[in-house]
């Protein structure tokens, strides 16, 4: 059962649904193609146990289930941006739509063509071998490049501010932002990961503001205030304009950029931080085992292709710890 869905009111407009995994305040999103049925999932979510540092599936076979029972056929994973703070499901994803789908059987993982800067500065920092992330993501889309879910155009834009390589998915009325703006009364995301800028993030978020006002804005995370109470998936454009506490009308980059750094030096580290960026330079595969003899110094060494496609190797699966402050 989806969190929320908002459906279809023309051939040109795409059913959503939004799916929020509570552990990470993560939004997950289905988008539909209502005159085929066929669909995106966007920044889908891998569970992660930090206490045993393990992997498992629920909120993903969850997914999968509601897929499913709506006979959708998935034409693509779409992540927005190489996530610090929960692990993508994309790769277990794949995987098991390949197995089941009839048509079109294997959905290409897709992001931005700068998310190969951030695979080889992380690669490097937790020494992950070239041969388990320069595969990871079956399609890079250039800056504003179209591509169709079913007969829904969709355009890809470049959202630089809190990665350097962040997309937004722009389809119909719909922008799904990633982590860029939050809604109104959060603001923005953060700024401060390498390759990070609350400058770009400014033009990013004024991109946005200068969309049609009733396009959705549809947030990758949410921490709803206590005034507000629970989680939405959306806010207009328009919501924005007027009300968002960093980006409203009127507010100037120089008076953005000064808070922004103010409140990004105030942040602590995101909880899952070194276990997302190992798994998701790698498109959401789990680590070879050949990883540990690597790390050792063993160079050139092939890791078993077996741990990257075998639907068990995404269960209990144990995390390196960080082998590389960042
Ligand atoms: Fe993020």
């Amino acid at each position: 059962m989806a969190d929320t869905t908002v459906t279809s009111t023309s051939p040109s407009s795409p059913t959503i649904h939004g799916f929020f995994e509570t552990q990470t305040s993560t939004w997950q999103y289905l988008v539909v193609d209502p005159t085929t049925s066929i669909a995106a999932i966007i920044d889908p979510v891998l569970d992660f146990d930090r206490e045993t540092q393990t992997v498992s599936t629920t909120t993903a076979d969850a997914l999968l289930a509601f897929i499913a029972s709506n006979n959708y056929t998935i034409s693509h994973i779409l992540e927005t941006h190489i996530h610090a703070d929960h692990l993508t499901a994309a790769s277990y994803l794949q995987t098991r739509l390949t197995q089941t789908q009839t048509e079109s059987s294997r959905p290409p993982i897709c992001a931005g063509k700068r998310i190969e800067q951030v695979q080889t500065l992380f690669a490097t920092r937790y020494s992950i071998p070239t041969v388990e992330h320069q595969t990871a993501f079956d399609k890079l889309f250039d800056d504003d490049e179209t591509f169709r879910i079913g007969n829904l155009e969709a355009v890809a834009i470049h959202l630089p501010g809190h990665t350097p390589d962040h997309l937004g998915y722009h389809i119909g009325d719909n922008i799904f932002c990633g982590d860029s703006v939050f809604h109104p009364d959060i603001g923005t995301a953060r700024c401060d990961f390498p390759g990070g800028s609350a400058e770009s993030l400014y033009h990013s978020g004024k991109r946005l503001l200068a969309m049609d006002p009733e396009t959705k804005i549809w947030v990758g995370h949410d921490y709803p205030p206590a005034e507000r109470g629970e989680e939405v998936p959306y806010m207009t454009v328009r919501e924005h304009r007027e009300h968002n506490k960093h980006l409203r009308e009127g507010v100037e980059k120089d008076e953005f950029v000064r808070l922004r750094r103010e409140r990004d030096q105030k942040l602590g580290e995101p909880r899952l931080l070194h276990p997302s960026l190992q798994i998701n330079v790698r498109g959401g595969r789990m680590p070879a085992p050949a990883s540990a003899t690597l790390r050792e110094g063993v160079e050139g060494e092939q890791p078993s292709t077996s741990t990257s496609t075998s639907p068990n190797s995404w269960n209990h699966y144990p995390i390196q710890p960080n082998p590389l402050p960042i």
